[in-house]
């Protein structure tokens, strides 16, 4: 779909549906000729309340009337689910073109949360089975006063971006193996002008990324790391880390997982295809930002080459590591790509990964996990978080922790045989990798898909984590978005 900002009324857009918004205690701004909407509003049959819906009909042109709630509480969040919810009864009603009247005196967070909602609600996965409703909104318009065509613009492309991360997370892992996902990321970078390389299997090993290599080694299919570099300043500032786990398919490995829900770890490069898509959100923006992207695709699987329980491997740093568990495959993948990054000279780091099913226990699908080893980088991430909706929650790093991973042959094991703290467990591992420079880790694991919101309409990958790199990256060079 396709976002535009204008400055004529709505009426005098040619939108067939127009969307208009109430809030609590307030009358709506721009009433239709004759007060049709007050007088819904006045008969109880269109109500204030956020999300309640009425529609009525003005010289040929749809108007559906939403409430907004308090407007204290209306924020980018808020407008998602505002707008999710109007274009959820537009599409039904035959709708081609909406135009939403941007309520007056909101931030351009609002503005950019009414796109966003609309886009991502908007959103169907339809590369094996197209919907046999053919009903699609083709044209979204923004009406304000004052000019909204930035904050329209810079919605737009974000959407785009994590709509185009849910395309990979949704694609199964039979059409998209470690090679096809580095062949698109090369696709993307040489669209947008970005730098890409890639090591394979082979590479992966020679260079000493000797975890990495032991997750990859069970499969046919080659393993990726791949690299993208974003630099839109004149070389200066800090390099930023980006790091994504993109497991393929994560089987578990001979420690295998049980079949109900195996079929659901083809999500499990949700991490990944987040990091790809920011970035080539942040060259779209052109952001003066320099970003450093390293993705670990792989697959896990069982076979005559797999990595064994009890087996002992080197990563990259030298650090030894048994692996008694082949279902804790994404810290390995990500240990590697932690010091290679650091090596590569990267300020501060990020990482994100469907890591653990103890996070989901502990936070559900409302938070990610954060892991930070730095208050400062912790609370920038906290602050994208908060701005853009894709909300984190932090858990703790401790001592206490670090000792449940130091082995009896080798340093250290990459899982304890207690299952207690395994997200924070985890993170501990991750944190021995990122050492001192100053790194976070979000576990999404809870977030990546089948998140219940209503602007997550089509169940499956959410392409959470796109809106908040692209924000934290833009946030740290003093360029914040919105709210
Ligand atoms: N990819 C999984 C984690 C996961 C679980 C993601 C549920 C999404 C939904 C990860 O590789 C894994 O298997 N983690 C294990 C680690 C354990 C063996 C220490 C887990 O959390 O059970
Ligand atoms: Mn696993
Ligand atoms: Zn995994």
């Amino acid at each position: 779909m396709n976002a535009e900002a204008t400055t004529d009324s709505p009426l005098a857009t040619g939108a067939d549906t127009v969307v208009v918004g109430v809030f609590e205690g307030e009358d709506v701004a721009h009433d239709l000729p004759g007060g049709a909407l007050a007088a819904m509003l006045e008969s109880g049959e269109a109500r204030r309340e956020f999300k309640r819906l009425a529609v009525t009909h003005a010289d040929g042109t749809r108007v559906i009337l939403v409430g907004l709630g308090d407007r204290d509480k209306f924020d980018g969040e808020r407008g998602r689910v505002a707008a999710a919810v109007a274009h959820g009864r537009a599409r039904e009603m035959g709708a081609r073109t909406m135009c939403w009247e941007v309520p007056h005196h909101v931030s351009d967070a609002v503005v950019e949360g009414l796109v966003h909602g609309t886009l991502l609600h908007a959103y169907r996965f339809e590369r094996y089975k197209p919907s046999e409703d053919s009903r699609r909104v083709g044209r979204l318009l923004l009406s304000a006063h004052h000019d909204v065509a930035e904050p329209v613009r810079v919605a737009a492309i974000l959407a785009g971006a994590q709509n185009r991360a849910r395309d990979l997370g949704n694609t199964p892992a039979n059409d998209l193996p470690p090679s096809a996902l580095a062949a698109y990321a090369e696709e993307s970078a040489g669209r947008l002008g970005l730098s890409f390389s890639a090591l394979d299997e082979g590479a992966i090993r020679e260079a000493g990324m000797g975890a990495f290599a032991a997750v990859a080694q069970g499969s046919e299919e080659s393993a990726r790391l791949i690299r993208l570099d974003y630099d839109g300043t004149s070389g200066d500032g800090p390099l930023l880390g980006f790091i994504g786990k993109a497991v393929t398919f994560d089987s578990g490995g001979l420690s295998l997982k049980p079949p109900g829900s195996m079929h659901e770890m083809k999500f499990d490069m949700c991490g990944g295809a987040a990091v790809i898509e920011a970035i080539a959100a942040l060259a779209e923006l052109r952001a003066p930002v320099r970003v450093l992207g390293l993705i670990g695709a792989t697959e896990n699987l069982p076979s005559g080459n797999a990595v064994k329980p009890g087996d002992i491997v080197r990563a990259l740093d030298g650090t030894t590591i048994e692996v008694n568990n082949t279902d804790a495959e994404g810290r390995l993948v990500l240990a590697d790509c932690l010091s290679h990054a650091r090596r590569e000279g990267a300020d501060r780091l990020i990482d994100l990964a469907t890591l653990t099913g103890g996070v989901v226990v502990a936070l559900g699908s409302t938070y990610a996990g954060l892991m930070s080893n730095d208050e400062a980088w912790a609370s920038e991430v906290q602050g994208a978080a908060d701005r853009t909706g894709e909300i984190v929650w932090r858990l703790p790093l401790h001592q206490e922790y670090a000792e449940m991973i130091k082995g009896r042959y080798a340093q250290i094991v990459n899982s304890t045989t207690k299952r207690e703290a395994t997200a924070l467990t985890a993170g501990e591992f991750l944190h021995h990798f990122a050492g001192d420079a100053p790194w976070a880790h979000l576990d999404i694991a809870g977030m990546a898909y089948d998140v219940r919101r209503s602007y997550y309409a089509d169940k499956g990958a959410t392409g959470f984590g796109v809106r908040l790199l692209v924000d934290l990256a833009r946030a740290d060079a003093g360029q914040p978005a919105g709210e």
